[in-house]
């Protein structure tokens, strides 16, 4: 558990960046993008931003090839935010090595219980089955959440998890989603103060409503994938990440950020990944 003091008028304000599928070689691409430059490019404007924000969150995907040379690109991609960083593992990721590689860099933080002042908790759960595309939630991982719900229940909570909840209406996508989400929901709604989900995973927006809580998925910071098509369908908008502000009063304020200076263009023919 990390705990961060606030004052109790302040909102909690983070950042956060998810799926950038990095590779050993930075010239490594993922369907036609440079997966480290498009990464890279991410991080500089939200360098350039100036935006006030007090920790990231990698939502997994960061490497592709699981590779420590991957994971070392991405320390020196996000190092230069001075930022503590906070992660979860993807469908991609190769925990061994992950863990190994963050646990020697000092602003990396393997905790996933984050209380946030005297009003707001993050969860960060890992949906990972290994060697598969779709997630689930173990049972220690959900004995876990409501463990830590029914502890620190006067908290607001945002779960974060990797894996998708609601259909994307892309049947080749809806596939590798969280195969358990009734028993997560089944937990949530045991308390009052779960006030929103966030995820990565399927390289597209979302800023929905599930089953009342506030949902939100942040795009890639490189390949995105267009929703509401059956087949594998590729997209030409632009790496993104999101900006959180946690609100005092259990409110989320969000917004995600495409860049602006420079064009990432994946090949547009390639039929799955
Ligand atoms: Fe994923």
């Amino acid at each position: 558990m990390v705990e961060c003091i606030n004052r109790d008028d302040e909102q909690i304000r983070f950042i956060q960046i998810t799926d950038p599928h990095l590779f050993k070689e930075k010239t490594g691409e993922l369907l036609g993008i440079n997966t480290y430059n498009s990464f890279r490019q991410v991080v500089n404007e939200i360098q350039q931003s100036e935006t006030d924000y007090q920790f990231v969150l990698a939502t997994g995907d960061l490497v592709q090839d699981s590779s420590e040379e991957g994971y070392l690109n991405f320390c020196h991609i996000i190092h230069p935010l001075g930022k503590p960083v906070y992660w979860i593992p993807g469908n991609h990721d190769f925990q061994p090595v992950m863990r190994k590689v963050f646990a020697q860099q000092s602003y990396i933080y393997a905790d996933k219980h984050l209380l946030l002042g005297d009003k707001w908790q993050v969860l960060l759960l890992d949906s990972q089955v290994y060697g598969v595309p779709h997630g689930e939630l173990s049972q220690y991982q959900l004995d876990w959440l409501d463990e830590k719900l029914q502890e620190y229940q006067e908290y607001y909570s945002l779960i974060v998890l990797h894996h998708h909840l609601l259909s994307t209406n892309s049947v080749w996508l809806d596939q590798h989603n969280l195969r358990n989400a009734h028993e997560l929901l089944h937990i949530l709604q045991k308390y009052e103060n779960v006030r929103g989900i966030l995820h990565g995973h399927i390289h597209q927006q979302v800023d929905a409503q599930w089953n009342g809580y506030q949902l939100m998925c942040t795009p890639a910071t490189g390949v995105q994938f267009k929703p509401d098509n059956n087949v594998f369908t590729l997209d030409t908008l632009q790496p993104a990440w999101r900006e959180i502000s946690l609100m005092p009063d259990g409110t989320i304020e969000t917004q995600v950020h495409r860049i602006q200076q420079a064009k990432f263009l994946p090949n547009m023919h390639e039929l799955g990944y």
